[in-house]
């Protein structure tokens, strides 16, 4: 076909594109040519404008018996006075604002007192969309006869009541008796973002609009009754009727009519049709649109880029910089000469996706792009349609319920942990603990201790196994209590995660409740937050927070550390809960269920060996009193952890080779070649969890008394010389 489109804005730019995507034909031309001959003369013309159909376009194309997709003249009227509009809706008894009509001043403010309740105030006649104006403010009653006063100026208005809600609007082809919805859009008519400031034409708009209405209920609701009206009148609608609806508590209301498309609703819906617009046009045009339904897939969002100065007094002249054509996105032109500036709305970029969030990726990449002088961009085209997807908390990403249940299944091991001592545990603000049994001790300390296991969150997650870390982080917090000599006496933690599964959490809980029942230790408390977008998909995090007592007399280390005591070294369990970053990254490549050389289990099982808690092994002997001090051996292996304890003065050497380094740690050591040794054990255990100190003459005592094998891995000496307080030898 060869298609004539009237208009040159970013709307006809977009009927334009529908109708060559399709192999059409097509010229513009900013009004009608007063005749045509045979080669110029179009098989349709599709109006854009509202002015072009006020003008009459539709009628001259009737006189010369060439199809024309728009309506008539009178019809235009629909969008031209807000009054008729409004007398139309009622007599159609169609869902609307309560209105009025005025040509005074003092006769609109008078209304409005009576009525007594917020108005929007309108110039009747066609303004752009600009001739609207919200009042708002601290004083509305001044904003309001303020309104009416400016808009009475320039010609009749239309008081209406002020509605809330989102809006949309439904444009449908109708073909004088039946009327098909296209995709519902959403428009940004503010000029400022979160919708705020003077109305323009339009900032943006996106579609599908994610509604709770279908389009075609929409449809038979405020667009069919009017085409059915006008059929009965003699006078069939034909073209675009759009129907600016606020979705309100009380359901949809009419705001307004328009003649036409909507600017820059058309560039959104239109490349989503999948049907071909002018031949649907041209059905309409010739009574045909029967009950053939407009197709469409995807999601498109369109962003405007307007002009300095606008919506008020627009600056023309700023050469714009088009940007990259071979992004993702269609461009249309508004108000430009290909060059510059010309107009208020320059420029339209439209994004196209298979969801709103893709489509608007693609308009947001083409846009950034693109720079003129003065450029005015909202940056947050679409923002309503995430909330308007929401239904309920666990829609963005947190499930309290989730959360209930994960409560209920670690109830019982947690309660398991519960002495006479707990008076308050789980479901409570806040635990409560006896301090009943402190009474026993002369002096009574509290020794605290706040830890987490690091990134061996993220191994146990890929692996499935939660229940170790659980006890991982206990008995953590029990060795770093456990080195001043103090026995736990409760734990409280706490898991964070992306997602919330109570599978999971109870996994973890019952880890911590195990730990803590073998430890005697409560389980007072905890808690489980959910955090979509601070922490990665899958990933979760925990923590955890340990009180012990000790008697002041018996605080570790409990007498002076000197040159010639001894250091005995207790087995780690595996590398505990420090330096997974660099065992993750050295094992990226091997598989977690391989058995390397001198394994008796998998990869994965070493390496999730749970931390050793040493209250048993180490008990008798810190009773015994030969215990001088003890360090516990966690994130700076033996030379950041040893001078924890040590004194000024005093310094510690270490023998390498002392001590059986297990099978785990040595594979480490040959795979990591070029890590110092140093290096090495600043960032694993190797094998030693636990340094005791004890005077030499004290050796075999203590010793007897650690009910498994210690090695004697090295001895204090005079820090005389300069150099690291930890030597390794
Ligand atoms: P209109 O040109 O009539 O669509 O009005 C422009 C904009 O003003 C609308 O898109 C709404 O944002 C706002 N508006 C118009 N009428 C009302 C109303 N009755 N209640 C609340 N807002 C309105
Ligand atoms: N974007 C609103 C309109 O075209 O009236």
């Amino acid at each position: 076909m060869k298609v004539l489109v009237i208009g040159n804005g970013g709307r006809e730019a977009a009927i334009t594109w529908a109708c060559r995507h399709h192999g059409h034909h097509v010229d513009s031309a900013a009004s009608l040519p007063a005749e045509f001959d045979e080669h110029t003369r179009p098989d349709l013309v599709i109006v854009g404008p509202e002015a072009a159909l006020v003008a009459g376009v539709a009628d001259r194309c009737a006189a010369m018996h060439i199809p024309c997709f728009g309506p008539t003249a009178s019809l235009a009227k629909l969008e031209s006075s807000k009054g008729f509009t409004r007398m139309l809706a009622g007599r159609l008894g169609l869902p609307s604002p309560a209105y009025h009509l005025s040509s005074d001043a003092e006769e609109a403010i008078a209304w409005w007192r009576e009525f007594g309740k917020p108005v929007v105030v309108k110039l009747d006649g066609l303004a752009a969309g600009k001739g609207v104006i919200v009042p708002e403010g601290p004083d509305l009653h001044a904003a309001t006869e303020a309104a009416i006063r400016e808009l009475v100026a320039q010609g009749p208005i239309v008081l209406e009541e002020r509605l809330s809600g989102p809006e949309c609007s439904l444009m449908a082809l109708c073909d004088g008796t039946v009327a098909r919805p296209l995709p519902v859009a959403q428009d940004h008519k503010r000029i400022g973002e979160g919708d705020t400031g003077a109305n323009t034409g339009g900032m943006g708009a996106y579609a599908p609009a994610p509604i709770p209405y279908d389009p075609d209920d929409l449809t038979a609701m405020f667009i069919q009754p009017v085409i059915d009206f006008l059929m009965d009148e003699g006078a069939p609608y034909i073209g675009v009727l759009y129907a600016g609806l606020m979705l309100t508590p009380d359901g949809p209301k009419l705001l307004e009519y328009n003649c036409r498309f909507g600017d820059p609703e058309a560039q959104a819906v239109l490349p989503l049709l999948t049907d071909d617009l002018a031949a649907l046009a041209l059905a309409c045009c010739n009574g045909e649109l029967g009950d053939r339904r407009i197709n469409s897939q995807g999601a498109a969002c369109t962003i405007v880029a307007a002009a300095a100065g606008y919506p008020a007094a627009v600056e023309a002249g700023a050469v714009i910089d088009f940007g990259d054509e071979t992004t993702d996105a269609l461009l249309f032109h508004a108000g430009t000469d290909g060059v510059e500036v010309t107009g208020g709305r320059v420029l339209a970029v439209t994004g196209l996706g298979a969801n709103l969030a893709e489509a608007r990726n693609h308009a947001y990449g083409r846009i950034a792009t693109i720079q003129f002088d003065g450029m005015q961009v909202r940056r947050d085209i679409g923002w309503r349609a995430i909330g308007a997807g929401l239904s309920s908390y666990a829609a963005a990403g947190v499930d309290i319920d989730e959360g209930t249940r994960a409560v209920d299944q670690m109830k019982a091991a947690v309660e398991r942990t519960h002495g006479a001592a707990v008076l308050k545990g789980v479901g409570s603000f806040g635990g409560v603990f006896s301090g009943a049994i402190l009474k026993e001790m002369d002096e009574p300390l509290l020794v605290a201790s706040t830890d987490g296991v690091g990134t061996k969150v993220e191994l146990a997650a890929r692996l499935g196994r939660y229940r170790g870390v659980g006890a991982d982080i206990v008995n953590h917090c029990i060795d770093d209590v456990l080195v001043q000599g103090a026995r736990p006496l409760f734990f409280l933690d706490y898991i964070a995660s992306s997602k919330l599964d109570a599978d999971q959490v109870a996994e973890v809980v019952t880890g911590m409740a195990e730990a803590c029942e073998v430890a005697g230790c409560a389980l007072l408390g905890g808690e489980t937050a959910e955090m979509p977008g601070v922490y990665a998909p899958g990933a979760f995090d925990i923590a955890g927070t340990l009180v012990g007592a000790v008697d002041r007399a018996k605080l570790l280390p409990n007498a002076p550390l000197v040159a010639g005591d001894v250091l005995l070294g207790v087995a780690s369990n595996g590398p505990h809960t420090n330096g997974y970053s660099l065992l993750r990254k050295l094992f990226e490549w091997l598989p977690m269920d391989a058995v390397p050389t001198g394994f008796d289990c998998t990869l994965g099982d070493a390496l999730l060996k749970s931390h050793r808690n040493y209250v048993p092994v180490l008990g008798a002997a810190i009773d015994g009193g030969k215990v001088k001090a003890l360090a516990h051996i966690t994130g700076g292996g033996l030379p950041e952890n040893l001078p924890r304890v040590l004194p000024d003065g005093i310094n510690a050497r270490i023998h390498l080779g002392s001590w059986p380094v297990p099978p785990l740690f040595q594979l480490v050591r040959e795979v990591a070649v070029g890590m110092a040794t140093h290096e090495l054990y600043r960032t694993l255990n190797m094998g030693v969890g636990m340094v005791v100190v004890c005077a030499a003459g004290d050796l075999s005592e203590v010793q007897a008394s650690i009910t498994e094998q210690t090695w004697v891995i090295g001895e204090l000496i005079t820090a005389a010389d300069a150099g690291r307080t930890v030597v390794l030898l």
